[in-house]
């Protein structure tokens, strides 16, 4: 009988647990298709783990770090890169800040609000909401996103490219992105970071 019920139990886990896994990243786990080193997990689907924390990578080679894994929905959230307050600059303006390989299986989801910061006038010609309500004045109120400047916000749905959040000099020079904005939420509540959904295999 014990051998019978230990036999099922092993086969269900190796069951469950699917092919080829990579090992954890520091703490975290790395689900299936994801994938850390060439020898585990789908090599299309490439992180990295530098130093026990995990890194997604951009096109431009521009990492940020992983902070949650969804695999039931194939998401994930990656950290917005900093803002130099000084300067109102994201650290990835040199790269016009975030852009996804057209080949990659990621992409951007529709539940990002990005916030622009630090904006040019002509960009109030675009559909974005740059208004004295819009949801990036909150930050900016509280010195976050660059005081004083003309700041814009606009949800990344589909009718938008989803696989990059542009900046560029005399455009907008800083941003941020919060997963799931409400607009009633306060500031502390907002759950920033951008969130990425990968195309299963096959
Ligand atoms: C690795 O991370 C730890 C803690 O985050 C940090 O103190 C340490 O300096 C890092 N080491 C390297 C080589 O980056
Ligand atoms: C990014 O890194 C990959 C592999 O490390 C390399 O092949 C590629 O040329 C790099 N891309 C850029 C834009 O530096
Ligand atoms: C801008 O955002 C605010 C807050 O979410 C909203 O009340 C307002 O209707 C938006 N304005 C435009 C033009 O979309
Ligand atoms: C941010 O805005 C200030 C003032 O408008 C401007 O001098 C500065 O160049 C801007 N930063 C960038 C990187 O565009
Ligand atoms: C992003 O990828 C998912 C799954 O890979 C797909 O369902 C979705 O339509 C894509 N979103 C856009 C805006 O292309």
């Amino acid at each position: 009988m014990v051998p019978l019920i230990l036999s099922i139990l092993l086969s269900l886990t190796s069951y469950a647990s699917p092919l080829n896994a990579c090992p954890k990243c520091g703490t975290t786990q790395v689900p299936y298709p994801l994938s850390t080193t060439p020898d585990c997990g789908n090599p299309n689907y490439k992180l990295s783990c530098n130093n026990h924390t995990l890194l997604f990578s951009s096109a431009g080679n521009f990492t940020y770090k992983v902070l949650t894994i969804s695999p039931n929905t194939n998401t994930l959230i990656i950290q917005p890169p900093i803002i130099d307050q000084s300067t109102c600059q994201s650290s990835d303006l040199g790269l016009n800040g975030f852009r996804i390989e057209d080949d990659s299986p990621f992409n951007i989801s529709k539940s990002n609000t990005v916030m622009l910061f630090n904006c040019s006038e002509n960009i109030l010609l675009s559909p974005l909401n740059c208004s004295s309500i819009s949801p990036c004045r909150l930050l900016a109120e509280q010195g976050i996103g660059c005081r004083n400047r003309l700041c814009c916000s606009y949800l990344k749905d589909s009718s938008m490219t989803s696989r990059q959040i542009r900046l560029r000099i005399g455009g907008c020079s800083a941003y941020t992105c919060v997963v799931d904005f409400k607009p009633r939420q306060t500031v502390d509540a907002w759950n920033f970071g951008i969130e990425l959904q990968w195309l299963p295999p096959n």
